[in-house]
């Protein structure tokens, strides 16, 4: 295993996430930001199953070869095979993720925080099976991200909004700094005091925000680039100064052009060149980001 130190720099690594999160150290990182694509292949999910390990006074029977039983010992495994029946290609997606959620709970530190960004097709079933893998308890926030932007259907509400779960390690221990939060202006700043209007509120579990604007100083020209707005309020809450944020569905590299905006360190994994491209036009100006292909030499 490869540890993680402060002095370490922090690190851009081209290679399937799956290959390469093993050498990462237990426990690291205090925030895990997730946005994987929804567009996974079956071949790709089967291979990938890995084991749990489970304890617990209601901890479950071990699990049946190639699954995984929740962290918290409830019975994940059930609930799993009960969802999944309902709908094949959430199956493929969730046979991709769940390895992939298994090693961001082990590298996630004990005050640490999952946020896993997703659309209205996926986010109740994940929902569902994520309370059963952390468990209930370790639930924090379901948050909507509203924006307001291209075409519109006519025969359904228009889908405006994508969904960020956000699950904790430990509900007794998390990081959650509401005050290190930028504000935002009131809906109806006449309804309260001018002090209170000048200050702005606190965000709540409802985000407007727009997306990356096409002709915008943030646009990097990678597809699915979320927007920074979107991070800096994550980082800001769910982290301090100095912290390790990790993003292994890094993409343009937006959680980690964040982090090293507000002083944070980062490891960003991305198996698509074009992401790391994009990466290295990003992190250009910045000091000290090292880029590495493959697992690490050292790692198993
Ligand atoms: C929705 S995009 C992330 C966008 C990112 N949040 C941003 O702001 O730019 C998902 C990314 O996951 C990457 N990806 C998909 N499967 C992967 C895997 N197995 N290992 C590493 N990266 C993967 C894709 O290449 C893609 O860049």
């Amino acid at each position: 295993m490869v540890a993680v130190a402060s002095d370490d720099p922090d690190r851009i690594i081209h290679a399937d996430n799956l290959a390469v999160l093993p050498s990462l150290p237990d426990g690291y990182f205090t925030l895990v930001y997730l946005d994987p694509p929804f567009n996974t292949g079956r071949s790709q999910a089967r291979q990938s199953t890995r084991h749990v390990r489970v304890t617990g006074s209601d901890a479950a029977p071990p699990a049946a070869s190639g699954t995984i039983t929740g962290f918290a010992g409830k019975r994940y495994e059930r609930i799993r095979g009960d969802l999944l029946r309902y709908d094949d290609r959430f199956d493929d997606y969730w046979g991709f993720l769940e390895p992939r959620l298994a090693e961001a709970w082990r590298l996630l530190a004990d005050d640490g925080t999952l946020y896993l960004h997703l659309d209205y097709r996926e986010a109740h079933y994940a929902k569902v099976l994520l309370d059963a893998l952390f468990g209930r308890e370790c639930f924090l926030n379901e948050i909507v991200w509203a924006y307001d932007y291209g075409a519109k259907a006519k025969r359904r509400w228009p889908t405006k909004h994508d969904t960020i779960l956000v699950y904790v390690k430990d509900p007794d221990r998390y990081w959650f700094d509401s005050t290190a939060v930028d504000r935002e202006p009131y809906m109806a700043p006449g309804l309260v005091t001018p002090e209170k209007a000048e200050l702005g509120k606190l965000p709540t579990d409802v985000w407007w925000h727009t997306i990356v604007s096409p002709t915008g100083r943030e646009k990097t020209g990678y597809p699915t680039q979320k927007p920074e707005g979107i991070l800096r309020r994550i980082v800001q809450a769910s982290t301090r100064e100095g912290d390790w944020v990790l993003d292994f569905f890094a993409g343009s590299g937006t959680t980690g052009a964040v982090a090293a905006t507000l002083g944070r360190r980062f490891v960003l994994v991305d198996e698509n060149p074009e992401a790391i491209d994009v990466m290295r036009a990003r992190f250009a100006g910045i000091a000290g980001v090292r880029f590495e292909v493959g697992v690490p030499a050292s790692a198993g």
